[in-house]
């Protein structure tokens, strides 16, 4: 299996993502990193704990990262996530803390101390990954592979413009794009047609407690603002299921600059699809949903609590 660190603020579908990879006989979760992102990161870390514990992974470590971003003030999205970040579910408390280092000390000693094995994913905005890739650069040369949920070639979902993980830090966006890797970018274009369908949700609602304690309840409180439907899009666990099954989606390779000034679109991911461009990402442009789903209900019925 594929040992992966995700860096993530969950987030009802970072939750999501956490129990897909603790069900996926692919994925092997080496670590968890925190950042402030959905809500704020003591929130994002007791919640990452208390998923972890949920699912069945009481042993993975939890490491708290960024509370802020590089530059720009904390903004949240508690009117989408709810309160606690996790919508109507509500967990057993965590029996542990969460580790005492920094996430981005955990990200660059693991990667380090095993060389093109770890694949790092972030489905939270950019923080830590930013500030590891200036404190340790050849970090772009050690992962496996690295992949984000994030961003757009079309429309934002903030703004017309923006994505949540990239215009809530574009200035860490702007580093990680820039770091001489190729980053593998699933974005709104793909994440927004993988949607938890009335009945995708009755399926959900014969996995046991998993279903009924996790999943729905925060399903059925996430305000996802392209979610009229009742219908929400789970864009994290898109990229889990990248790495588990990379035949459910198709890239094209793109040059992706992310806008830090614009007045209007701040936290744009401007996506050069053109031959000539310099290349810095593969942009996901196509899902195949029916296998999207077949793989991530088969997962999360391996799950202790399913
Ligand atoms: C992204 O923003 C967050 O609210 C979600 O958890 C997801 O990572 C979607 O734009
Ligand atoms: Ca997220």
């Amino acid at each position: 299996s594929i040992p992966i660190i995700l860096d993530c603020d969950p987030g009802i579908d970072d939750a999501l993502a956490i129990s897909f990879a603790a069900g996926s006989p692919e994925i092997e979760l080496a670590g968890i990193t925190t950042v402030a992102g959905n809500v704020p990161l003591a929130k994002t870390t007791a919640n990452a704990l208390a998923v972890a514990a949920f699912a069945g992974l009481p042993d993975v470590p939890v490491t708290p990262g960024c509370a802020a971003p590089l530059l720009r003030p904390a903004l949240h999205a508690d009117h989408v996530h709810g309160e606690s970040g996790l919508g109507g579910a509500a967990l057993p408390a965590p029996r542990r803390s969460a580790e005492s280092g920094h996430a981005i000390d955990f990200i660059i000693d693991t990667v380090a101390a095993a060389r093109g094995e770890i694949t790092l994913v972030a489905t939270g905005p950019l923080t830590n990954i930013g500030l590891a890739l200036r404190r340790e650069p050849r970090l772009a040369s050690w992962v496996r592979d690295f992949v984000i949920m994030g961003g757009s070639a079309s429309r934002g979902n903030v703004t017309p413009a923006a994505e949540f993980n990239i215009w809530a830090d574009p200035e860490a966006a702007a580093v990680v794009f820039g770091a001489g890797w190729s980053v593998r970018m699933i974005g709104l274009d793909v994440t927004l047609l993988a949607r938890a369908t009335a009945a995708i949700q009755e399926r959900m609602s014969s996995l046991g407690s998993l279903g009924s304690t996790l999943l729905l309840p925060a399903l059925a409180q996430y305000r996802d603002a392209d979610d009229e439907t009742g219908e929400p899009p789970v864009h994290d666990v898109c990229a889990i299921v990248s790495i588990a099954d990379p035949s459910v989606f198709e890239y094209t390779p793109a040059q992706v600059a992310v806008e830090t000034h614009g007045a209007l679109t701040s936290g744009m991911t401007v996506t050069d699809f053109s031959a000539s461009a310099a290349h810095n990402a593969r942009v996901a442009t196509a899902i195949n949903a029916e296998r999207f789903w077949r793989t991530v209900l088969s997962a999360y019925g391996s799950l202790p609590v399913a």
